[in-house]
């Protein structure tokens, strides 16, 4: 497929818009259509996925933040057992809320570490260097926007100690099976033995509350998901009438994975920029997003298959949520 060079104002020829616009014409000009879910996170993306966490729907901030809040010694215990000097890396920190626990816990407990707090988004990265320090007294701070492994290399030139990646809010959900291994073993080959990885997963449990957490009744899911074709609107000179789709989410409790799509309403027509025209078909779909679930055999055999050695799981109080920390061997 051909992808078209961006024709937006010279201003806004920034590498970032140009990335998103080669990303949005291939994922739209794709058999399936599709959107990388990445992109999700502008200044209103962040917002409503602060909202999307609030709501009562959305069981896994509860169980993560219980686990954080009512682990976070046993958490720093593991962390501090081999003596070695360590710096915690945050691959998509968001706000931080969970991981506050333990960067306090661990401030507090005067063990000598910085916070590399690493993310897409960069209100995200602004809003944590503004408000985290004064949270967290003596806490060493140093945020990097931009995409995970990019940010990693970057944190390699900048420290020796040993490395601990906490990778939270289920993001590693955000990836289909074989998409997660591939990203855990490409972690992997930037990390070094007794480096380690705390990881929270989403557990499989009953289908329809997966599914309701992905619906949620005042609908700000679905205003997630429409924030993506507006970004598009807004960032790349596009004409998406968001009332002409429906969002559509599914869970395969075969599988563990809840899907995201939008559905178009009608045989319609969108323009990006000056030169790119999208062709919908009434009730054809974008593929939005995957939230993966996993069980716990499961998890173990991605570790085992991308380079790790489960160390502990630590669950909140219903084992609906976990988070793994893993070792490189
Ligand atoms: C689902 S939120 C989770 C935030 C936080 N970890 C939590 O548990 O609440 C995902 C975060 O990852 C960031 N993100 C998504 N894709 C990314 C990428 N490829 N590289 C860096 N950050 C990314 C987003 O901007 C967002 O802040």
């Amino acid at each position: 497929m051909t992808v078209i060079p961006i024709t937006l104002a010279p201003g806004k020829r920034r590498a970032a818009i140009e990335n998103f616009y080669q990303d949005v014409v291939r994922g739209l000009t794709a058999p399936q259509k599709y959107l990388d879910s990445k992109y999700f996170y502008d200044a209103k993306g962040d917002a409503l996925f602060q909202e999307i966490m609030q709501c009562h729907e959305y069981y896994l901030t509860g169980c993560e933040m219980e686990i954080l809040s009512s682990q976070a010694a046993a958490i720093a215990a593991e962390l501090c057992s081999s003596g070695e000097a360590f710096d915690i890396i945050e691959l998509g920190a968001g706000d931080a809320t969970k991981s506050i626990h333990l960067l306090k816990y661990l401030a507090e407990k005067g063990v000598d570490y910085t916070y590399y707090p690493i993310d897409i988004s960069k209100n995200v990265i602004s809003l944590l260097e503004k408000t985290l320090p004064a949270n967290v007294p003596g806490l060493k701070l140093h945020g990097l926007n931009g995409e995970y492994f990019d940010m990693l290399k970057r944190v390699g030139n900048l420290s020796t100690r040993k490395k601990v990646l906490l990778f939270m809010g289920a993001n590693i959900g955000n990836f289909n099976v074989a998409a997660a291994r591939s990203f855990c073993r490409e972690l992997r080959s930037m990390l070094s033995p007794g480096d380690r990885l705390l990881t929270g997963f989403d557990l499989k449990k009953h289908p329809q509350m997966i599914l309701s957490a992905y619906n949620d009744g005042a609908g700000i899911t679905r205003a997630f998901n429409f924030n993506l074709l507006e970004r598009i609107n807004r960032e790349l000179d596009a004409d998406f009438d968001i009332s002409r789709f429906d969002h559509f989410p599914t869970y395969d409790p075969g599988t563990g994975a809840c899907k995201s799509y939008l559905v178009s309403l009608a045989n319609q027509k969108v323009r990006i920029g000056d030169d790119v025209v999208i062709t919908f078909a009434e009730h054809e779909t974008i593929y939005m997003e995957i939230s993966q679930k996993y069980s716990l055999p499961e998890i173990a055999q991605l570790a085992a298959t991308s380079g790790f050695e489960p160390v502990t799981y630590f669950f909140d109080s219903k084992r609906w949520f976990t988070d793994c920390l893993w070792e490189c061997y």
